[in-house]
């Protein structure tokens, strides 16, 4: 369990060892290591520094460089252009840190000695409604974080936060009420999430043009929302079998993103209920929210509408109903107080932004949020078709998630299959591969561009065997699992006494960079940077494989096995990003 120092920090110490012999007063710069094309890293540190100490760059570079005490990292590093150091590592130094990372279950990746309680707030669907691409991206991009933030210590406490509550429930309940029988199951066998889905649906529309047709189901619609509000047993119950029945197909639903969400994270909207009058009696007592035309309002200078009048959020309206607001603040003051999280993590749609700006604010100046409890929203962007536009159906409809998930999975077996046969995969396994690659193309997707971005849903880029998209990584480590088939006696044994072929050394210190690779993705809430950093490992890979032989022709003992080392150490991590992806990597393929 020990985290292993990369080359890059070794090299990083070296130059400031050598800054420190050759210019105490400068101990403190920094050299400005990167890694580069020309050579290993080049460092750009001294140009500023010799700026500032009005001094010739070249001259203080060559001082630098001369300052290094001798060492077995540094192979070469050659004073360039004004003044840029460009530095190699010896080969042994990139072998003997990869064996380092080989020999630790973590591949080297530290702990984070600052690791706090970050609450995520994701895959939150609404009740009764049908799941969406929005959705998709919040489950995707939140379990990823999850995985991302826990694997670097981090206590991560899930939350999801359903919308469960509201008007509409009263219109639902109301229409349940009058025809009771509609949600009821035709048999006992256990109901599919489909059934679920269109029995909600049924009923939804039905009581929807109920409510738009009939005055007096209106009213009484109307008055059932006040029940469920005051707590009244019968409408609380008959409410519950809403929630039930939409978590059968939520789960149907996460089932099928090979996700795993538990009950017990499911805390919606109603959950904050007993919350609300106390949240809006602080608020309004500390003076953070003041009654505006009847509705408890907070203000904020820089929120205008169109009008120029100052556009409120409103934590109470002038019924004395509570919003979206007041469940936001009051699930703040919960994850804060009670789950004593230090980091608040909204994984929700670009399009909620003012909303969370608001709410954030709201809750800095009421004291939930400070200097050691932050709010972030990982905000999001809109999911658009092949046209460029957000993704709509040809009838202008919203994209049932399902059938777009069973979509790529069809497509992904059929790929899975063109190759089966050569690699001789069972029907079994063609199965449950055209999942994990159907289902691990539209994860890929999602991840592989920042979240900010708006992104096309292109089914058939997505499952394309070239190109940055899940299927190639998963090939890459179903290769190599394949050459290990083929490897018969010989093992992987790092040999650090050897030279290294180009394809071998760009491979090897790619493998070096995992660990501030994932801690980036950590800090950064930036699981694109992840993704990107696998794509181009299997890329560095598939150079290897081509220039580099293994197997065949059989390369001399010691090199086979420093190679296969190098396979291994390479699928190891592909395996452990992806898991960290929520991305399943077949062991044949
Ligand atoms: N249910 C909401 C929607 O479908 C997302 C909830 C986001 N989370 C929150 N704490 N507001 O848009």
């Amino acid at each position: 369990m020990a985290s292993v120092p990369s080359l890059a920090s070794t090299v990083q110490q070296r130059l400031a060892d050598g800054l420190s012999a050759a210019l105490p007063d400068a101990a403190s710069a920094d050299p400005l290591l990167r890694r580069s094309d020309r050579a290993d890293f080049q460092a750009n540190g001294i140009l500023a520094l010799a700026k500032q100490l009005k001094g010739n760059p070249r001259e203080l570079a060559t001082k630098v460089v001369e300052a290094i005490p001798a060492n077995d990292v540094l192979k070469e590093i050659e004073v360039s252009g004004p003044g840029f150091l460009n530095i190699t590592v010896t080969d042994a130094a990139i072998i003997d840190t990869l064996a380092a990372r080989a020999a630790d279950a973590r591949l080297g990746v530290p702990f984070n000695e600052s690791a706090g309680t970050t609450v995520i707030d994701y895959a939150q669907p609404n009740v009764a409604k049908e799941m969406h691409v929005g959705h998709l991206r919040s489950a995707v991009i939140g379990a990823a974080m999850v995985e991302i933030l826990e694997f670097t210590g981090e206590t991560v406490v899930r939350r999801h936060h359903i919308g469960d509550w509201g008007t509409q429930f009263g219109m639902l309940i109301q229409f349940l009420i009058e025809h009771p029988h509609e949600l009821d199951h035709s048999s006992e066998a256990e109901v599919s999430g489909e059934e679920a889905m269109s029995n909600l649906n049924r009923l939804y529309k039905a009581s929807r043009a109920l409510f738009d047709s009939d005055e007096e189901f209106k009213t009484r619609a109307r008055a059932r929302v006040v029940d469920l509000q005051a707590g009244d047993e019968e409408t609380l119950a008959l409410w519950q079998r809403f929630v039930d029945e939409s978590k059968i197909y939520f789960y149907s639903v996460f089932d099928k993103l090979d996700m795993d969400i538990r009950d017990g994270d499911v805390v919606g909207e109603s959950g904050y209920n007993d919350m609300l009058t106390e949240t809006c009696r602080i608020l309004e007592e500390s003076g953070v929210a003041v009654r505006s035309e009847g509705a408890l309002c907070v203000f904020f200078d820089d929120v205008k509408g169109p009008d120029g009048n100052p556009t409120p959020l409103i934590v109470q309206k002038s019924d004395g109903g509570f919003g979206y607001a007041a469940t936001d603040l009051s699930a703040i003051r919960d994850r804060v107080q009670n789950l004593k999280a230090t980091s608040l993590l909204y994984v929700v749609d670009a399009r909620q932004s003012l909303h969370f700006k608001m709410v954030f604010e709201t809750a800095r100046r009421a004291g939930w949020l400070n200097d050691e409890v932050k709010a972030v929203q990982l905000a999001f962007g809109t999911v658009l078709g092949k046209d460029g536009k957000p993704f709509k159906t040809r009838e202008g409809e919203t994209v049932r998630l399902v059938d777009l998930l069973d979509e790529a999975v069809d497509r992904a077996t059929t790929v899975v299959r063109e190759k089966a046969e050569k690699v001789g995969l069972t029907e079994t396994e063609i199965v449950e591969n055209g999942q994990y690659v159907g289902i691990g193309a539209v994860k890929y997707a999602d991840l592989s561009t920042s979240a900010a971005r708006d992104y096309k849903f292109d089914l058939d880029q997505m499952v394309s065997l070239n190109g940055d998209t899940s299927v190639y990584l998963q090939y890459a480590y179903a290769r190599i699992k394949s050459i290990f088939g083929k490897a018969g006696d010989r093992t992987p044994v790092a040999h650090a006494e050897l030279e290294l072929a180009p394809a071998e050394r760009a491979l090897g210190l790619h493998l070096d960079r995992f660990a501030e690779t994932v801690t980036e993705a950590a800090v950064e809430y930036a699981p694109h940077k992840l993704t990107a950093y696998l794509y181009q490992l299997a890329s560095l890979y598939t150079t290897f494989y081509d220039q580099c032989p293994v197997i065949k022709p059989a390369p001399a003992q010691d090199i086979a096995e420093n190679r296969l080392f190098l396979c291994d150490l390479t699928a190891r991590t592909l395996h452990q990003g992806m898991a960290l992806l929520g991305i399943r990597t077949p062991e044949r393929l």
